[in-house]
């Protein structure tokens, strides 16, 4: 588990995701735990990842799904205890997989003791320095103090009664109510942010993601948001200063610890201005996860991408699908492949049985490419987004505030049986799982894919398997190589090709040695549309343009 000759572990790292809630229900409740999760250590070490990142599993009133932290030094009682977390800890490392937990600073709970106490403490509570407690606008102060706008839709400020029954002063949320946001400005939330990263890094975690990392600080004059200015709440230059002091830390202890940020910036500067080498090691590329199944868009998006990371020494990472987001199984299968969530819909025709063609296709283009690479929990599934959950059963809060929600990319997974809960939960189960799971996930169950070559969990498998054992993969350089229009086709190290049609039409497969992978069936010597293959090649095959990277 030490930094190897390649570098550390972080610049080429497999990081699955574990959504805990939807992974594994050790007690029979319907809910994902901890006991779930170590029960399935196998299923990981199989897959060959390097690292699991657990999304939050602290107390929490879950009124978003945990992101909503009511105590971080703890576990809710819903996912275990902390002893229960800490021996997972030590078993995943036992099993030489390294552990990243998810740290939420932009906000916290409205369970949390420092906002009950400044709820209760009225007007002049010391507490609501550490949140963005302002005066209405208007007489009688009944209007918002501005008018953003929630990243779950909505407004951005609620009114607080007083402990006298008067209406009172708004609180500051960029998600849903139940999530007051911090003062960042305040030193008593930076010291305690520090501690709680501490906590965890006692505690042996080898990586924190950081939620929102761009959104910490906020410009104090409240202006409203105006197109074109600089956004009051959006990556402001003074949150880079909290993330040097966190690098101090990480850098403090023993072995590699790494910090990741959760950044969507559409700016690919502003975004590397995160990585610089001080700040944090690494953070989700949603430009690659947003982008169209289309080469020419892929080849911009991967040069765009390298371009940007390459000035300041940081490791590209290419994601597919989180909990956030319309699973990529059903995106490739829609007209439109890309994603934002400015243009999330659910109900959009799909084809599902060429979205997991390009599904296939995609996992063999994003575990070539240069850097660390995510796997969200059912990607190696190849599970779709589920889009006809009854709304009585719907929980995420952006489905009442927004008309869309992120519930169908969370089903809990399919492991065993032919029929619901398929073994997510104990034959003895005394609830149903939390979300219902389709009766045709009974095809893409763990058991059902193990061991038939075809299926795409065999396909994971043996190419996370060929890219552990491949020098030339992971972090490094990549050139494109000459290819057909609508291919694309790059070398990594020596003698190892990727080869993707994205094209309509089948192409000859260029000069090779062997055949290490393909994502689906070959026709003689060509590559049909929506197939990628890794090929072993002579030392130095015909290079295109050389990428930047
Ligand atoms: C990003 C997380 O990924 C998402 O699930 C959450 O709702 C928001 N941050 C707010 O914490
Ligand atoms: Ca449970």
């Amino acid at each position: 588990m030490s930094t190897s000759a390649a570098g550390p572990w972080w610049r080429s790292a497999v990081i699955y995701q574990i959504y805990p809630r939807s992974f594994a229900d050790g007690n029979g409740d319907g809910i994902g735990d901890i006991e779930g999760i170590r029960a399935h250590l196998d299923h990981l070490s199989g897959l060959g990842v390097d690292a699991v990142w657990l999304s939050p599993w602290y107390p929490s009133p879950m009124a978003d799904a945990g992101y909503d932290v009511a105590d971080y030094r703890d576990i809710d009682p819903v996912f275990g205890s902390l002893a229960e977390a800490e021996e997972l800890i030590a078993e995943a490392h036992d099993r030489g997989i390294r552990i990243i937990v998810d740290v939420v600073p932009n906000h916290c709970s409205d369970a949390h003791p420092w906002f009950q106490a400044a709820l209760a403490g009225g007007p002049d509570a010391p507490e609501r320095e550490l949140f963005w407690f302002r005066p209405g606008g208007g007489p009688g102060g009944d209007r918002p103090p501005t008018e953003w706008v929630s990243q779950f839709g909505g407004g951005t400020w609620t009114r607080t009664t007083n402990p006298d029954g008067t209406p009172g002063d708004w609180y500051l949320h960029l998600f849903a109510p139940e999530q007051p946001d911090l003062n960042w400005d305040h030193p008593r939330v930076r010291a305690e942010f520090e501690d709680i990263l501490r906590f965890w890094l006692d505690r042996g975690v080898d990586g924190i993601r950081i939620d929102s990392a761009a959104l910490l600080m906020k410009d104090p004059a409240l202006p409203e948001v105006v197109d074109g200015a600089p956004s009051p709440f959006v990556d402001l230059d003074a949150v880079h200063d909290v993330y040097r002091d966190w690098r101090r830390i990480a850098d403090g202890y023993p072995g590699d610890r790494a910090l990741i940020g959760e950044v969507w910036l559409p700016d690919r500067e502003r975004f590397a201005n995160y990585l610089r080498p001080d700040e944090l090691h690494s953070a989700f590329n949603f430009d690659f996860l947003g982008c169209a199944w289309e080469a020419a868009a892929l080849r911009r998006c991967v040069d765009d991408t390298l371009a940007a990371h390459a000035p300041v020494g940081a490791p590209a990472t290419w994601v597919l699908s989180n909990h956030d987001v319309t699973r990529h199984v059903t995106r490739y299968g829609r007209a439109d492949t890309t994603f934002s969530f400015a243009t999330k819909r659910e109900g959009v025709p799909t084809d599902l049985e060429l979205g997991t063609v390009r599904a296939r296709a995609a996992a063999l283009l994003t575990l070539a490419l240069p850097g660390a690479v995510y796997v969200y929990q059912g990607e190696e599934l190849g599970l779709w987004e589920v889009e006809d959950i009854p709304t009585e059963l719907r929980q995420d809060p952006m489905w009442g505030r927004s008309g869309h929600g992120r519930d169908g990319c969370r089903v809990p997974l399919p492991w065993s049986a032919d029929a619901p809960p398929f073994g997510f939960s104990p034959d003895d189960a005394v609830r149903a799982p939390w979300l219902p799971q389709p009766a045709e996930w009974k095809d893409r169950t763990v058991r059902a894919q193990t061991g038939d070559p075809y299926s795409m969990l065999e396909l994971y498998r043996a190419a996370i398997g060929i890219r552990r054992a491949e020098p030339g993969l992971g972090d490094g350089e990549m050139r494109w190589l000459a290819a057909p229009d609508g291919v694309l086709g790059f070398a990594r190290g020596a003698g190892f090709a990727c080869l993707v049609n994205l094209g309509g039409a089948p192409v000859p497969l260029p000069p090779h040695e062997a055949r290490l992978l393909a994502s689906g069936p070959l026709e003689g010597d060509l590559l049909p549309p929506d197939t990628a293959v890794w090929l072993r090649t002579a030392e130095d095959p015909a290079a295109g343009p050389t990428s930047a990277g």
